[in-house]
C-alpha cells in the first residue's frame, strides 16, 4: 500500500488526476471503475480540462440507487453524465452503469458482474463513506460479495441526504453496488479521502486490523493499493 498525503483538496485532485492519466496513457484502452460523491469532483474537473482521448476507454460506474430512473437528478448515472461523461469523448457504448429500475434486479447484477469479468478493470477509483463503505458495500459486507442489491445504512442515507433536499426520507433505502470481491478484482485501486470527517475512518481502515465492520479495511489486502489523502483526512494516521 502506498499512501500519498497532500496539503489540500486541490493537491489531492491533482495527484489523483496524475495517477489516472498515467494509467490511460499507459493503456489507451484502459478499463476504469469510477465513483460518485463529493471527493472525486476535483479529479473529474481536472480530467476534463486535460482533454484526454477517451475514445477507447471503458468506464464502469460502481453503484446506483434502487428504484431511481437513470435520468432522475439524483441517479448516479445522472451525476456521472453531468460531471464527467458529457464532457469527454467516451462512446456511449463504452459506459457501463447499473440500472436501478431493472425489472429483474438479480439478473441486472449478475450481468454486470459478468461484464466486468469479460472486461477486467485496470484501475478502480474509490471514495469512502464515514462508516467505511466503498461503493455501497456497507459494514458487514462479505469479502466475497459480488454485484448485488443492498440495504443502505441510516448513516449513509443521512450523509447522502444533502443531494435530496436534506430529507433523509427521500433517499432510497436500497442500492445496487459492485461487491467487495468485484472491487478487489481490479488490477489497481486508488482510494481518495478528503476532510476531517474522514480522518477517523481512514485510521480504522488503514491502520487497524481488517474487519467486516469497516469494508474499506480489506483494501489493505490488495497488491496495488494507492491512497491519496488531503492533510485533514490524514490527521489520525
Ligand atoms: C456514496 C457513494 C460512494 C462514495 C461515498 C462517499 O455513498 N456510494 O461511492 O465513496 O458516498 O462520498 P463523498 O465523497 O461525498 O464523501
Amino acid at each position: 500500500m502506498k499512501i500519498i498525503i497532500t496539503k489540500n483538496y486541490n493537491d489531492l485532485s491533482s495527484k489523483a488526476v496524475e495517477f489516472v492519466v498515467k494509467e490511460i496513457l499507459r493503456k489507451k484502452s484502459a478499463i476504469l471503475g469510477l465513483p460518485t460523491g463529493g471527493t472525486p469532483m476535483g479529479l473529474y474537473r481536472k480530467l476534463i480540462k486535460m482533454k484526454i482521448d477517451f475514445s477507447k476507454i471503458k468506464i464502469f460506474t460502481l453503484d446506483e440507487y434502487y428504484g431511481l430512473d437513470k435520468n432522475s437528478n439524483n441517479s448516479y448515472y445522472y451525476y456521472m453524465k453531468k460531471y464527467l461523461f458529457s464532457h469527454i469523448n467516451i462512446p456511449e457504448k463504452n459506459i457501463y452503469t447499473l440500472n436501478g429500475k431493472a425489472k429483474n434486479i438479480d439478473k441486472e447484477c449478475y450481468q454486470y458482474e459478468k461484464l466486468i469479468k469479460k472486461n477486467p478493470i485496470d484501475l478502480i477509483v474509490l471514495g469512502i463513506g464515514k462508516d467505511g463503505h466503498i461503493g455501497f458495500n456497507e459494514p458487514g459486507s462479505s469479502l466475497n460479495s459480488k454485484t448485488r442489491l443492498v440495504n443502505l445504512d441510516p448513516s449513509t442515507r443521512k450523509a447522502n441526504s444533502i443531494y435530496f433536499n436534506n430529507k433523509i426520507e427521500n433517499v432510497p433505502k436500497k442500492a445496487l453496488t459492485v461487491g467487495i470481491s468485484t472491487i478487489m478484482s481490479a488490477k489497481k485501486i486508488l482510494l481518495l479521502a478528503s476532510g476531517i470527517e474522514k480522518a477517523d475512518i481512514i485510521r480504522n481502515a488503514l491502520k487497524e486490523d481488517m474487519s467486516k465492520d469497516v469494508p474499506a479495511s480489506v483494501l489493505k489486502l490488495h497488491s496495488h493499493l494507492t491512497v491519496i489523502l488531503d492533510n485533514r483526512a490524514s490527521l489520525n494516521i
